[in-house]
């Protein structure tokens, strides 16, 4: 049965991850997979994640199913960490409980090519790597509209703007809520409100991916543009995920919001996304999640958290200031600031397809292609080391 089958391509992210681990190379660096990492390299368990697991588990009295939707507890803290306290969208938003944000995302997919007929998702070129493979998986079809602008490594807001405007009614637009991936290029806030008046105004579905909620400007600051899709109007589907802002990779946590018209209408929906969820998943993981609803619930845990993730955001930026003035100290010809001024884990360096590889053959470096470095990997150990290896192949 199974021998005519080819091998399938490596994936362009996990895949380079897979190649670094059996890389001898005593000096190799992994800049692919957006995975944090600290002044040492390491990619700790919070301590507001250990004190909140220790707590749930010491509570725990059963290793039954959660429903179909996870856990109502959870659903409510996720709508209120995207939302802030008491907004309006709240009133007509469901929440269903994911592995992960890509389970998040393919919910929507299944849900979406299921339910709202002959509809294209539109996304933003570039994008991270999974997104076309999710919706295509779900039997969408995938389009692009114009973001980057290359020359310049900034967000083309006007380029995003005219092509949202000729998208038409009723499709899906795929938007990243803060730290896109991968050009770390994000809508400033006045023009979120942009967007959001374009959406609302043609009736276009904005599908807002949030993975990296506080790895921007803040919580709160990070969640404007879907604030702003909200207070438009909008109806609207969020897939969040918490690995990267609570550390929790490896636990699966995630959600899909659906705000709708009205609560009546989101409810509808949401016995629909119960039955994408039965036949892909049956019901999702706890014990993540648990952790999470443990920590916004309480205020001690929740402060602590922040803090934690505060010191993750700042490191990032630091790495990225002494980044761009390391790469100068290295005589590279190219202007680099651009770096400065991303934000997120991620950077757009700028490397083209044959600079990435060569950084990868002879420095054992690994980058995404495309040019994508996670900016968490660098460490005061290996950034000398990387700017030469990139200063010689400039
Ligand atoms: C990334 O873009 O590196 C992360 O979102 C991890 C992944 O699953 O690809």
């Amino acid at each position: 049965m199974f021998q005519q089958l080819e091998m399938a391509p490596a994936d362009p992210i996990m895949g380079l991850s897979a190649a670094f681990k059996s890389d001898a190379n005593p000096n190799k660096i992994n800049l692919s997979v957006g995975v944090y990492q600290d002044a040492s390299g390491q990619t700790p368990v919070l301590a507001s994640v250990q004190t909140a697991q220790e707590r749930v588990l010491a509570a725990e009295k059963t290793k039954s199913y959660l429903s179909i939707e996870g856990s109502s507890e959870y659903g409510a803290a996720v709508r209120e960490l995207i939302l802030g306290v008491g907004h309006e969208a709240a009133e007509r938003a469901i929440t269903v409980q994911s592995p992960g944000g890509t389970g998040a995302l393919r919910l929507a997919g299944d849900f979406l090519a299921q339910h709202l007929g002959d509809r294209s998702v539109w996304m933003s070129e570039p994008t991270w790597a999974n997104h076309p493979k999710i919706f295509a998986s779900a039997g969408l079809r995938v389009e692009t509209y114009g973001y980057f602008d290359a020359r310049a490594n900034t967000l083309d807001a006007d380029a995003l703007l005219a092509a949202l405007g000729q998208i038409p009614s009723g499709h899906v637009v795929l938007l990243h809520g803060c730290c896109h991936n991968p050009t770390g290029c994000d809508p400033s806030p006045a023009t979120w409100r942009q967007i959001a008046e374009v959406a609302a105004e043609r009736g276009l579905l904005p599908l807002v991916d949030f993975a990296y909620q506080g790895f921007g400007d803040g919580l709160r600051e990070d969640a404007v543009g879907l604030r702003a899709l909200g207070d438009a109007g909008c109806e609207l589907l969020v897939a969040s995920s918490f690995s990267k802002n609570f550390g929790l990779y490896n636990e699966r946590v995630g959600a899909l919001t659906l705000i709708g018209a009205d609560a009546e209408a989101a409810l509808r929906a949401l016995s629909h996304l119960k039955i994408a969820a039965r036949t892909n998943y049956s019901n999702p993981p706890a014990h993540g999640a648990a952790i999470v609803c443990e920590i916004l619930g309480d205020s001690m845990l929740r402060r602590q958290w922040e803090g934690e993730l505060a010191e993750m955001r700042e490191r990032i930026n630091r790495v990225r200031q002494r980044l761009v003035a390391r790469l100068g100290e290295q005589g590279v010809g190219r202007d680099f600031s651009f770096i400065e001024r991303q934000r997120g884990m991620f950077s757009f360096s700028g490397l083209n397809a044959e600079q990435v590889e060569v950084l990868r053959e002879q420095y054992a470096i690994y980058i995404v292609a495309g040019g994508r470095i996670n900016v968490a990997g660098l460490t005061e150990d290996n950034l000398d080391y990387f700017c030469k290896a990139v200063a010689a192949v400039s």
